[in-house]
């Protein structure tokens, strides 16, 4: 079943990525890559191991800076913001990182409260708890909130830790391997919940996945990183749509064909 794609906006690059490269020592890891990621877009990015999808996300979010080229990302060239000004920034990305960290000796309630109190401290008691429940019925586990971390599935981590980033009410949500480690019921579950963000929340995302199952339902575009290059851009069946020996085992081996 293919996406609605009514709500994007393509007037409006939210990430633009131009003509970026980027290597460690003599490890070009990418070269000259050009990307943009649009208003209200899920975008997937695929790639093998090692071939710089985390380093993107470390690009685009300033933890690295490129070589050569430019990373605009709602409006401020990354490469070039003061710390002050990248901080600042960084409060309307949200990330969710493959291990969810969240904090084992605090119950849901405390970890998703964390955030809040850190960045917005004029809010009162009430607020908090308001943003807390509706944050937590926004991922379907309000029933948690007295919970500890330890007691929870991975895949209730999993939506714990999207729960923490979204009470920030980012912009910009960049997933890097959202399913990684997770039964296929709780994949499906999961890359609703990607969906649901997007539609609720209005966010624009990078999602870095190896699971083509989670890549058709949750990208309205895909982009596969190869040899430094996005070689491959488009549609689910535009990127398979190839003889490309690079290209195929991805889709051989999560379709067994
Ligand atoms: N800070 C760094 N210093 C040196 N090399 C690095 C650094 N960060 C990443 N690399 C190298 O860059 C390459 C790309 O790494 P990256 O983490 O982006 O891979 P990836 O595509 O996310 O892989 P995976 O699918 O396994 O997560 C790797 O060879 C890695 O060793
Ligand atoms: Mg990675």
């Amino acid at each position: 079943m293919e996406k609605s794609k009514a709500n994007i906006n393509y007037d409006d690059v939210v990430i633009h990525v131009d003509k970026v490269s980027k290597s460690f020592g003599d490890l070009h890891v990418l070269r000259d890559v050009d990307l943009k990621l649009y208003n209200r877009e899920n975008l997937v990015v695929l790639g093998r191991s090692g071939t710089g999808k985390s380093v993107l996300i470390k690009l685009i979010s300033g933890l690295l800076n490129p070589d050569r080229g430019d990373i605009t990302v709602l409006g401020e060239v990354v490469n070039r913001l003061t710390d002050k000004e990248l901080r600042a920034l960084r409060q309307r990305i949200g990330f969710s990182f493959q291990n969810s960290a969240l904090y084992d000796s605090m119950t849901v309630r405390e970890n998703l409260e964390f955030p809040l109190v850190r960045n917005k401290r004029n809010l009162s008691r009430a607020e908090i708890d308001r943003e807390v429940e509706e944050v937590l019925e926004g991922v379907g586990l309000s029933r948690a909130i007295n919970q500890m971390p330890s007691e929870l599935s991975g895949g209730q981590r999993k939506r714990i830790g999207i729960a923490r980033t979204l009470i920030l009410r980012p912009d910009i949500m960049l997933y890097d391997e959202p399913t990684a480690g997770l039964d296929p019921i709780t994949c499906l579950d999961i890359n609703s919940l990607i969906n649901e963000v997007q539609e609720r929340y209005n966010t624009s995302s990078i999602i870095i996945t190896h699971d083509l199952a989670c890549a058709k339902m949750i990208g309205d575009r895909m982009v596969m990183l190869l040899d430094g290059k996005f070689e491959r851009q488009g549609s689910f069946a535009e990127i398979f749509d190839t003889d490309d020996e690079r290209v195929r085992p991805f889709y051989d081996y999560n379709f067994i064909v």
